[in-house]
């Protein structure tokens, strides 16, 4: 391990301490730099800065490792249930027999949302994107449980975690609900997290909803491998929302927005748009063509990503999970074709081979959802189901840090020096 760093500025040299994480690459420690030297440092969207220290979740993304609390992803996708893998993200430890029990009673016993809250949704037009209204009624459960927007009293931040992780889904499910004009349905604590949040979603009051294993199964998969990616934009939204004191509900709310763009979450919705755009095997090269075309705007969505110099671990895992559905359900989707020959086709590239793009998680998680039936608008919803969990662990964590402090970042200033104002009539 190095001891210090030392950085000279103007023929001054000062030390900075280096310091180790568990596993990963050393930090420097460069808090006192500016009252040492007077100047910052440069990192637009942060790619050699770490904006905090975590326990929760490590990648590595030149060899494609993604683990939970020290276990990889695909160990617990393929043998853990999501709400056991929330219980590891938000305290630590896969639960033993009783504790696995005693969360799942904690989650479920918030599954309802208030009354009043459903009203909400009438305000909005039929047609509006999911997301929006996700941004709305999430960040309105501020306005709904008072007892739990005490950010210093850890039972109340407790509170808040169960009551957002328990009603995503129920929220979620009436977004869909409302979009398509049928009437919401309430949550049924016998049912696993999935299963609930698939019947919310697609049963009907009139007949009793079946949940199909192979669909439930996918869907655990998907929530697994979408729960944490460390400190991702979303995540530091919420960080830096959490880190003035504002309360949970509109942190979150906050973290819902960041997600939304197709650079990040939305970036499911946009590949399978994409792939359907593609339609055939035959015009792959076509739009292999434009992504390499400097002066295309156009991307591969799906590929690329800014920590994973290497295959993303929960592509893998998604693509089992999207041919596993495919063939159980008996559906033979054409997009499917396109999206395994496009990537066998962008794997032996150069142009991708030289940048490092592999398929990323959303490249297999819009066949997934799309084969369980749910519509485009409503991928990166699912995604914000899932990934509430690890907003909330990040989020806790944060507020537990006794070195944590307003997030402040500051910059290189290249506007106009101090000027005098010029008067209406003289300009
Ligand atoms: N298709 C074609 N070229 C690409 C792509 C792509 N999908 N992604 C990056 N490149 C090129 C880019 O043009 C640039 O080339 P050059 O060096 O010649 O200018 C180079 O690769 C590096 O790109 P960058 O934009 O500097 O890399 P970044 O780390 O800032 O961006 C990214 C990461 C994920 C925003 C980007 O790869 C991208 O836009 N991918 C498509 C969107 C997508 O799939 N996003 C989901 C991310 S995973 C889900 C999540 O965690 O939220």
């Amino acid at each position: 391990m190095t001891d210090a760093a030392n950085i000279s500025v103007d023929g001054h040299n000062d030390d900075y301490a280096v310091l180790a994480g568990s596993v990963g690459p050393e930090v420097i420690d460069i808090r006192k730099l500016y009252a040492k030297t007077g100047r910052f440092t440069f990192d637009p969207g942060f790619t050699s800065t770490a904006a905090c220290e975590s326990k929760i979740t490590y990648i590595d993304g030149d060899e494609g490792i993604l683990l939970y609390r020290g276990y990889p992803i695909d160990e617990l996708a393929e043998n853990s249930t999501f709400m056991d893998v929330a219980h590891l993200l938000l305290n630590g430890e896969l639960p033993n027999p009783a504790q696995s029990a005693k969360f799942n009673h904690d989650i479920t016993r918030h599954t309802m949302i208030h009354e009043q809250l459903a009203q909400f949704y009438r305000g909005f037009r039929r047609d509006a994107h999911p997301m929006a209204i996700m941004c709305g009624v999430v960040g309105a459960m501020a306005a709904f449980y008072h007892d739990s927007t005490d950010i210093h009293d850890p039972h109340q931040r407790m509170v808040a975690s169960h009551r957002l992780i328990a009603k995503m889904p129920t929220l979620a499910a009436m977004a869909y609900k409302y979009s398509v004009g049928q009437p919401f349905l309430y949550p049924d604590n016998s049912l696993s997290f999935a299963g609930n949040f698939l019947r919310m979603t697609f049963g009907v009051p009139a007949e009793p909803y079946v949940i199909d294993p192979v669909v439930e199964d996918a869907m655990e998969k998907l929530l697994i491998l979408q729960a944490d990616h460390e400190q991702n934009a979303s995540t530091s939204t919420v960080r830096l929302a959490g880190s003035s004191g504002a309360n949970p509900f509109a942190c979150i709310s906050a973290g819902i927005a960041c997600l939304w763009g197709p650079a990040h979450g939305g970036a499911n919705e946009a590949a399978l748009n994409m792939l359907r755009e593609i339609g055939t095997v035959d015009r792959i090269p076509e739009f292999i063509a434009r992504a390499k075309n400097k002066d295309d705007p156009f991307r591969l969505m799906g590929f690329g990503h800014r920590v994973y110099k290497n295959y993303d671990p929960r592509a893998k895992v998604m693509a089992k999970v999207a041919k596993n559905v495919l063939d159980k359900l008996g559906i033979s989707d054409p997009i499917f074709d396109v999206a395994r020959e496009l990537e066998r086709i962008a794997l032996s590239d150069p142009y991708f081979i030289e940048k490092k793009l592999y398929p990323n998680v959303d490249f297999y998680s819009g066949v997934v959802m799309s084969a369980i039936g749910f519509p485009t608008s409503m991928f990166t919803v699912l995604f914000a189901v899932s990934r509430t969990v690890g907003w909330i662990a990040q989020w806790t964590e944060m507020m537990e840090d006794p070195e944590q402090k307003i997030g402040r970042p500051r910059q290189l200033y290249t506007g106009p020096a101090k000027r005098d104002f010029v008067p209406l009539d003289k300009r």
